[in-house]
């Protein structure tokens, strides 16, 4: 079998990349390990920055993310009993966030790529990539027991953070920057309407809480937990029960708790891979950098990674210029790591670290009261919450 692009791993960023080629008339088959049901009961951050919303629009996917995601002005962050509104769309001259669950992103490309007839394999078991360091790369893996061999011209890792693509590069040929957070977040979904209908970020004494939500009728909450908690430790009760010592009053009263539909605990992450190129195979999004999900970050720079390499693809295709392939790496990284700071920056600001002593308690109380008593302070939270365009700095 070949194809133009062999894309590993069928998450937001296999899938939209898939999209935007198809778009511009290049071929490209998937290859994912897990099934098409597996992959869309993921739970995941559902924060859209601008640029990720105009993307999904280019790809043809943006219908129902207009219809039924929810367009944020702005956010709360609650601080020693004080709400303090983050005005995004003041700060930023017009900005704004659409709150679009990741599992519906993912579902809509699905349906796009259904319906447009293109190869998705999944349920794929020992996936290998080979002579990505040559002009003829390739693919091996196996379907229902039946091996399959897939060549192409260009391999795109979009297989996450415990992907193949990355863990096939030379250890001597990638530099690797992570850094592990000490505790996790407990996140419970529950089809009840939201506390609030923007999120709240927590900073409470008792840890990080966020309020967030997928619709008018289904919430989505966390509660920064220590690491060695299990979710098994955790009834639904007891979730509720501190959130609600992490809320303020007028939320507390709000607050409406029912039944949780998914509970999980996820570890917080920074993590970044250089370069992003290897020969003739590329990782975007997860194969390649992780961030703690405080900003929301995610998904955006996996978009953003998603869209230099497309385009790139479609000037080597189309213009038969390499500049694009050549700088991919670079590009993305630039804005990683802006995306990598930000998430770093936030977390730190918002969570409690009492292994770091009372010295990191009380720098955060300045931090806090300095950026939530200066425009500048807010507009620094702002600018970054909604995202760089995608030729910053150009
Ligand atoms: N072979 C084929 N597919 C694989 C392999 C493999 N060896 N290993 C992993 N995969 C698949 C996974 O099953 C998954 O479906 O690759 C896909 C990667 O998807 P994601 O983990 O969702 O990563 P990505 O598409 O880059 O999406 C990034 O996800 O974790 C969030 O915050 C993150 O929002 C960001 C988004
Ligand atoms: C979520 O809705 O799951 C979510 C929203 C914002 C974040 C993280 C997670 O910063």
């Amino acid at each position: 079998m070949r194809t133009q692009v062999a894309i590993i791993g069928a998450g937001p960023s296999g899938l939209l990349l898939g999209q935007l080629l198809f778009k511009a008339g290049i071929d490209a088959v998937i290859v994912e390990r897990q099934s098409a049901q597996h992959v869309l009961s993921r739970i995941r951050a559902g924060i859209l920055e601008q640029v990720t919303a105009d993307l999904l629009d280019e790809a043809g996917v943006g219908r129902r993310m207009h219809e039924e995601g929810l367009v944020h002005t702005g956010f709360d962050l609650l601080w020693h009993d004080q709400r303090n509104r983050i005005d995004l769309g003041r700060l930023t001259g017009g900005s704004k966030v659409i709150c679009y669950g990741q599992t519906e992103v993912t579902r809509d490309l699905m349906q796009a790529r259904g319906a447009a007839g293109l190869k998705t394999f999944y349920s794929a078991a020992n996936v290998a990539v080979h002579d990505f360091d040559t002009a003829q790369p390739r693919v091996s893996f196996e379907v229902d027991g039946v091996a399959q061999t897939l060549e192409c011209d260009f391999i795109a890792g979009c297989d996450g953070f415990h992907g193949v693509c990355r863990a096939s590069v030379p250890r001597a040929a990638v530099r690797e920057f992570e850094r592990v957070y000490p505790f996790g977040w407990l996140g419970l979904l529950s089809d009840t309407p939201p506390v609030h209908h923007e999120l709240i970020y927590i900073n409470s004494r008792r840890g990080f809480a966020l309020c967030s939500q997928r619709s008018l009728t289904r919430s989505r909450y966390y509660l920064q937990v220590p690491l060695s908690d299990k979710v098994e430790q955790w009834s639904d009760e007891a979730f509720w029960d501190e959130l609600r010592l992490r809320l303020d009053e007028p939320a507390r009263e709000r607050l409406v708790t029912g039944p949780s539909l998914e509970k999980s605990i996820a570890p917080l992450r920074s993590f970044v891979t250089e370069p992003l190129r290897f020969g003739r195979m590329f990782l975007a999004g997860d194969a390649g950098h992780i961030v703690p999900p405080t900003g929301a970050k995610g998904l955006n720079l996996a978009a953003s990674d998603v869209k230099y390499l497309s385009s790139a693809l479609i000037e080597y295709y189309v213009e038969h210029a390499s500049a694009g392939i050549d700088t991919y790496s670079e590009r993305c990284l630039r804005r990683i790591w802006r995306g990598e700071r930000f998430s770093w920056w936030f977390t730190q600001l918002m969570h409690q670290f009492p292994e770091q002593g009372e010295i990191h308690a009380r720098f955060q109380q300045a931090e806090l009261e300095y950026l939530l008593h200066s425009e500048a302070g807010q507009r620094t939270i702002a600018e970054n919450y909604v995202g760089l365009p995608l030729d910053f700095g150009a």
